[in-house]
């Protein structure tokens, strides 16, 4: 078995989606062993988004992830940081598939950052990093 950590951006949040992103995760057969709504903390967001500093898009990607509350998750299950990344979709929620959670649900029109409703680690090293960044 498995952990990811997962987070329902604020753009989830605010549009009521945090009971149908989790209903997708639950019905694939994760299991939720942590789950919490906070406001993220500028150097929770720094952290998280390390990676990305230095690019054009991660000013606006702070801001957005700073723009309201956020859901986060530990999920639990076989191979789960693959499976809830294939759940969510491509990255850009227009050319997502449909049946993803940013396929059906994601809007990126006329956005400098994508509001695409979800983020999954994307390794055990980056679950293990990202779970220590939101739960103590
Ligand atoms: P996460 O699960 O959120 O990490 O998404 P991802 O792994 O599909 O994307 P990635 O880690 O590459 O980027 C993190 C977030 O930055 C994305 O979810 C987008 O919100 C944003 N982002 C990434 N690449 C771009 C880009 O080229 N342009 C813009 N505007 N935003 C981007
Ligand atoms: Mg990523």
């Amino acid at each position: 078995t498995e952990r990811t950590l997962i987070l329902i951006k604020p753009d989830g949040v605010a549009r009521g989606l945090t009971g149908e992103i989790l209903r997708r995760a639950e019905a694939k057969g994760y299991r939720i062993t942590r789950l919490t709504q906070v406001e993220a903390r500028a150097e929770q967001l720094a952290a998280h988004y390390a990676e990305h500093e230095g690019k054009p898009f991660y000013q606006p990607l702070v801001d957005f992830m700073s723009s309201g509350p956020l859901v986060a998750a530990v999920l639990e299950g076989d191979r789960v940081i693959e499976g809830f990344r294939s759940l969510a979709g491509a990255t850009e929620p227009t050319t997502a598939a449909p049946g993803t959670i940013r396929g059906d649900l994601g809007r990126d029109w006329g956005e400098k950052v994508q509001k695409n409703l979800v983020h999954g680690s994307d390794s055990p090293e980056s679950a293990a990093r990202e779970i220590s960044i939101w739960f103590d």
